[in-house]
């Protein structure tokens, strides 16, 4: 298949490139490498995969890379919350119109398989377990982008196109381009760096899913064409803020837990999710397990493949602003970013 991974430098992107050109896929990436040092992906991608150094908001390239693809896979964005925050037109930009604009050029060039790259995110704070039939309750600018971008696709793609929206789980595990931002990532570098583990309550619930879990189902949804909305990751792998401390602590030699106030208040994701619908079509699916993750992230510290963990290219929210003060990424307001930013603060305006 001829795949075009649009953000396909990140986290994610770097590991699903090395996956599906040794499934024998034509790969090509297209990213700004926002968070890297330089314009080299250099080690990051595959030598087999064409690499283009772009913006995912210009029309020309996304008409290019879209000729003659099968499928197209967006995965850029801003990820997270304390990123989106810090510069919410570019969040809108970026995590809604790039998505949106991707999609017209791929439907009016006749790609047959769209991927959106969703998040569990979207559930927000639920009682109970939540399923893709489940109303989403957004929290944050973030998980409001996502919730846009799965109701007003289908719309853009008018049926011509097939549409996959992959809501994941959080993701953990080492991959080419490392993020050490995320809670199991975060907390695993945090232990080795420091010896400590900072908890604050520690009660929301969370499901994890590892990278290389994720990939896998990326390629099974290409090759056998799933469409529609799926939640990425395994029952048994919902967990609690505090397991994963705990599990952390067990993993990590002299770490402990620092206790902190009862409770994060700047992030009130809590949520539990059936990942009925993936495992009954891949039965199977994302057995990773958390302390595979951890194991792994604590091996390229002590290993000293990763030196400074607190190198803002692995972190969005320090890589952003970084990028953002050297000139690296910016608001267009091009007349489609205007109209997509118009429908964002129109369906989100009584939140
Ligand atoms: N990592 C997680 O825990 C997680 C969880 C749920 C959903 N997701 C989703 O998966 C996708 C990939 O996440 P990730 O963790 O790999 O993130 P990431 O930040 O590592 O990767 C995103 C990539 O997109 C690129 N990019 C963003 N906007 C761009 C633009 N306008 N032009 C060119 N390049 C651009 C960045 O340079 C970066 O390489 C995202 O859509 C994210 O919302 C991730």
């Amino acid at each position: 298949m001829r795949v075009v991974l649009l953000g396909g430098a990140g986290y994610i992107g770097s590991a699903a490139s090395h996956h599906l050109v040794s499934l024998g896929h034509h790969v090509t990436i297209v990213d700004g490498l926002i968070y890297n040092r330089g314009d080299d992906p250099g080690r990051l991608l595959p030598s087999a995969a064409s690499f283009i150094n772009g913006d995912l908001r210009d029309p020309d390239l996304l008409a290019r890379v879209c000729d003659g693809a099968d499928a197209v896979v967006h995965l850029g964005g801003i990820v997270g919350e304390p990123a989106c925050q810090l510069d919410e037109e570019l969040a809108v930009e970026l995590n809604y119109a790039a998505p949106l604009l991707a999609a017209e050029t791929a439907a009016g060039a006749g790609v047959g398989q769209y991927v959106f790259f969703s998040s569990c995110s979207v559930y927000g704070k639920h009682e109970g377990t939540v399923d893709e039939d489940t109303e989403p309750n957004p929290l944050g600018i973030y998980a409001r982008t996502k919730v846009l971008a799965e109701r007003r696709l289908p719309d853009v793609l008018a049926g011509a196109t097939g549409l996959t929206s992959l809501r994941l789980a959080t993701v953990h595990g080492s991959s080419p381009r490392q993020r050490l931002d995320s809670v199991v990532n975060s907390m695993t570098s945090r232990a080795v760096a420091t010896g400590r583990i900072p908890l604050n309550g520690g009660s929301q619930r969370r499901p994890l899913v590892h990278v290389g879990d994720v990939v896998r189902v990326l390629a099974d949804v290409l090759e056998r064409h799933l469409s529609g909305k799926w939640n990425v990751g395994s029952d048994q792998e919902n967990r609690t803020i505090a397991d994963i401390a705990e599990t952390v602590a067990a993993i990590v030699p002299g770490s402990k837990i620092q206790l902190g106030p009862e409770r994060d208040e700047a992030d009130a994701r809590d949520y539990r999710v059936s990942f009925a619908r993936l495992q009954q079509h891949i039965p199977g699916a994302c057995s990773t397990t958390l302390k595979d993750g951890v194991q792994e992230i604590a091996d390229l510290l002590v290993s000293h493949r990763i030196t400074d963990p607190n190198e803002p290219q692995y972190d969005n929210h320090r890589g952003l602003l970084d990028a953002v003060t050297a000139g690296k990424v910016r608001s267009l307001r091009t007349p489609a970013c205007q109209r997509y930013h118009a429908e964002y603060a129109d369906a989100w305006k009584k939140q």
